[in-house]
């Protein structure tokens, strides 16, 4: 372990309460997607964990694809304007097309996502995400599936990163270092 990590806090949500939420969800979905094939779109990094799990979870026939965007500097964080580092490999005309988010927080991110896709005429858009932080929220989205509400709290873990480190755990922790919480604000 890299020793300027910061220590984790306690844990918010455990392996096996994410697992059952994970499939809450995934029967819920596929319910809503039976009769139309959805094609789940995973914004990397931190949606990798998630999306694998929820799309092993659905019982129904998908297909997948991923878009990245570069993180927002401070210069451009209030226009929430963000730059496709990877786009879709295909177009989404006519198809059903289902976001698939780690976390969202102030909504910039996923507002531009957004309107960036509709452009593309797809038949319907959605947004799954797992987790959902209202306090820091700048853009308001109509968020069809949320696993967790969070309270404005910094957490890592299960494809959430902090400096890229924490990916990896299979639950989401609270990281409480005050100082690392100061400056993330
Ligand atoms: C996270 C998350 C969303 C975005 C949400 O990505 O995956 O894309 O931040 O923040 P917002 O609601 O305030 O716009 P991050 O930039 O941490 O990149 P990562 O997925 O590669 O960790």
């Amino acid at each position: 372990m890299d020793e300027s990590l910061p220590s984790l806090g306690r844990v918010l949500f455990t392996a096996e309460e994410i697992r059952a939420r994970v499939h809450a969800l995934a029967a819920t979905i596929a319910d809503d997607y039976a009769a139309r094939p959805p094609l789940l779109v995973g914004v990397l990094k931190g949606s990798v964990v998630f999306l694998s799990d929820l799309m092993r979870a659905l019982a129904l026939p998908l297909t997948c694809d991923f878009i990245a965007i570069s993180s927002y500097g401070a210069v451009s964080a209030r226009s929430g304007v963000v730059r496709f580092l990877k786009d879709l490999d295909a177009p989404i005309e006519g198809r059903d097309v289902l976001i698939v988010e780690d976390i969202i927080d102030t909504g910039l991110t996923l507002r531009y996502i957004v309107r960036n896709l509709l452009e593309r005429r797809p038949a319907s858009l959605e947004i799954c995400t797992l987790l959902n932080r209202p306090p820091r929220r700048l853009a308001e989205l109509p968020l069809r599936y949320v696993g967790f509400d969070l309270p404005d709290v910094f957490v890592v873990g299960y494809g959430l990163d902090y400096h890229e480190h924490y990916r990896n755990l299979p639950y989401i922790a609270i990281l409480e270092d005050q100082a690392v919480m100061a400056s993330l604000r």
